[in-house]
């Protein structure tokens, strides 16, 4: 069995450091970080993310503002307020929670965030910046799993990563992390990709962002792979209070035995993300007053 990847502990961890420099400030008399949320409609899942969210927020004394709309929102008047937040000399940094309404086009909201407020780093500006030698904001899910591999002193250097799964937000700028900032060598795999169990069995490190449970099962997997697995699938489940369970992409049980690190889910990359959205604000806000 695999030694876990305790994301919980690690972002634990991130959010003492962060509440730390947050005193110090306080001391100083400063002002603190301040972030605000766009959330739009009734997504479940949605409203549960910016839920941790402000509650991190809170966690560290942060200031956060929720600006919450009916899915009935209009592109026009969603630019309007993207505007007054990149105007706001008392924002230090924003995000709009994603999925959007269909009528509301991702392509044409995320280049309206001002870069250097923009701490989810979805910007051209703040992604281009992972392959140069001064990082900006960098996108919050694979910075938190390049935190977890480093605070657990995962070997990447030389090492063969694999990623399935090459969406914007997750394993496109994690690829170029993983050359970048990891020196390791890298395939992306996507939903085109054939005989995806070929790709996967030459795996040191296996990153999977889907969004399909079970999609990695044991025989896809060689023995003391690492295992990252980001998915994170609602499953009805009327034992639980919520009336869900939340599943990742890799078979656990059967695929924990084989890894020599594996992460969780829920309790792996999950935290990772909000306590990066942290750490991009507090750099928002530092660079903001420098
Ligand atoms: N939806 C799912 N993950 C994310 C994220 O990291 N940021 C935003 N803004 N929306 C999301």
């Amino acid at each position: 069995m695999g030694l876990l990847l305790d994301g919980k502990k690690i972002a634990n961890e991130i959010q003492s450091e962060v509440a730390q420099r947050v005193g110090e400030l306080i001391n100083n008399n400063k002002r603190v970080p301040h972030l605000a949320i766009i959330l739009i409609g009734e997504d479940g899942a949605s409203h549960s993310y910016v839920n941790g969210k402000m509650k991190a927020c809170k966690a560290v004394g942060f200031e956060y503002t929720l600006l919450q709309f009916a899915t009935t929102i209009t592109e026009k008047k969603l630019f309007k307020h993207i505007e007054q937040l990149n105007q706001d000399d008392d924002i230090d940094g924003f995000i709009v929670q994603l999925p959007l309404p269909k009528h509301i086009s991702v392509e044409h909201i995320i280049p309206l965030i001002d870069s250097k407020k923009d701490v989810d780093g979805f910007t051209n500006h703040n992604f281009g910046s992972i392959v140069s030698d001064q990082p900006l904001l960098l996108p919050a899910t694979p910075f938190g799993v390049m935190e977890l591999l480093k605070r657990y002193q995962v070997t990447t250097k030389g090492k063969h990563c694999v990623i399935v799964g090459a969406s914007r937000i997750v394993g496109a700028p994690m690829s170029l992390m993983m050359v970048e900032q990891a020196q390791a060598t890298v395939t992306i795999c996507h939903k085109f990709t054939q005989d995806l169990a070929k790709h996967t069995r030459n795996a040191d490190i296996l990153i999977v962002a889907v969004g399909k449970p079970g999609l990695i099962t044991a025989d896809m997997v060689k023995s003391g792979v690492v295992i990252i697995d980001v998915g994170t699938t609602r499953i009805p489940d009327a034992t639980k209070k919520s009336g869900f369970r939340l599943s990742g992409d890799v078979d656990f049980e059967k695929v924990a035995p084989l890894s020599s690190f594996i992460t969780p889910v829920p309790g792996g990359v999950g935290p990772l993300t909000i306590a990066s959205l942290l750490l991009n604000t507090l750099k928002a806000y530092e660079r903001h007053h420098d």
